[in-house]
């Protein structure tokens, strides 16, 4: 997994799986350009990995604008001039609310950054790949993509939906040597696990973190770094002829539906 001279777009990167996936990708060589809304943090996430010497851009841009979306391409073609490695990764979670009483609003808030933003970031970034003939992309979808969380309607329709976009794109660029596949994180260890946790149990967040982890098989959450070691793995070489798959990371609670007997034997 050496991305020495290769350039990786890391969009949500000013935090959480998009951060460590930015110095994950800086620290196996690649030059990084990270994208985010969160200006303050984005400049962080650059700074640090210049500080270790490596080489960084940071591009304030929301993703849900399709000018922001041209700009940060277009910025990372003036500093570095190609695109190898493209992390569609920014994403926001929404309200816990059951679907009988979604907020409308929200549910075109969460649709917005989580599905245009990853569908203008492939409309946008794959000119780029196909003349190059050549590039990786990962999508971040969830577990959310592949089962239903009551109280998550806009959530989980859109991680489906980026799971149906990975599929798509993949089919119409696997001839031209472009690889698209999708991550599926169960809960990670970042702001948007504890926003969540906070929304579920507001007078107790550590007790819903306490049960959630309890219900996953490995006992705890994900850390970012091991979503970034999977992303890092899908835009290498080594993963050659994947693409249009989706790769679960979830400590087995998916695949044992939550491992109920589990978390009543805790
Ligand atoms: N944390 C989890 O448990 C978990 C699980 C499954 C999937 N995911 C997905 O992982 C991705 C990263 O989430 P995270 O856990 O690192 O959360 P996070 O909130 O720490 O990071 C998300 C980043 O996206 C940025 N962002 C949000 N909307 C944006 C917009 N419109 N334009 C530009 N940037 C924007 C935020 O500023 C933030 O830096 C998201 O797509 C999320 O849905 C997270």
């Amino acid at each position: 997994m050496d991305f020495t001279g290769k350039v990786a777009l890391v969009t949500g990167g000013a935090n959480g799986i998009g951060r460590a996936t930015a110095l994950a990708f800086a620290g196996r060589g690649a030059k990084v350009v990270v994208v985010d809304r969160d200006s303050a943090a984005g400049e962080g996430t650059a700074g640090g990995i210049r500080q270790q010497g490596g080489e960084a851009r940071f591009v304030t841009a929301d993703v849900t604008k399709a000018a922001d979306v041209q700009a940060y391409v277009k910025s990372t073609l003036d500093a570095f001039g190609r695109i190898d490695c493209f992390f569609n990764n920014a994403g926001i979670e929404g309200r816990v609310q059951p679907t009988a009483e979604y907020d409308e609003a929200m549910f075109d808030a969460v649709m917005g950054v989580n599905v245009k933003g990853v569908f203008l970031g492939l409309r946008h970034v794959l000119p780029v790949m196909l003349a190059q003939k050549a590039g990786t992309i990962v999508n971040t979808a969830s577990v959310a993509g592949l089962v239903g969380t009551p109280g998550m309607p806009a959530y989980v329709a859109s991680k489906h939906a980026v799971i149906g976009l990975t599929k798509t794109v993949s089919g119409e660029v696997a001839k031209h040597g472009i690889r698209v596949n999708a991550v599926c994180p169960g809960p990670v260890d970042t702001r948007m696990i504890h926003a969540l946790e906070a929304q579920l149990r507001p007078d107790d967040p550590a007790a819903a973190s306490e049960r959630y982890q309890a219900s996953i098989p490995s006992g705890r959450y994900t850390t970012p770094e091991e979503i970034a070691n999977v992303v890092l793995f899908l835009s290498s070489d080594l993963s050659g002829n994947v693409t249009g798959a989706q790769w679960v990371i979830d400590g087995g609670r998916t695949a044992t539906g939550g491992a109920a007997t589990q978390a009543m034997q805790k």
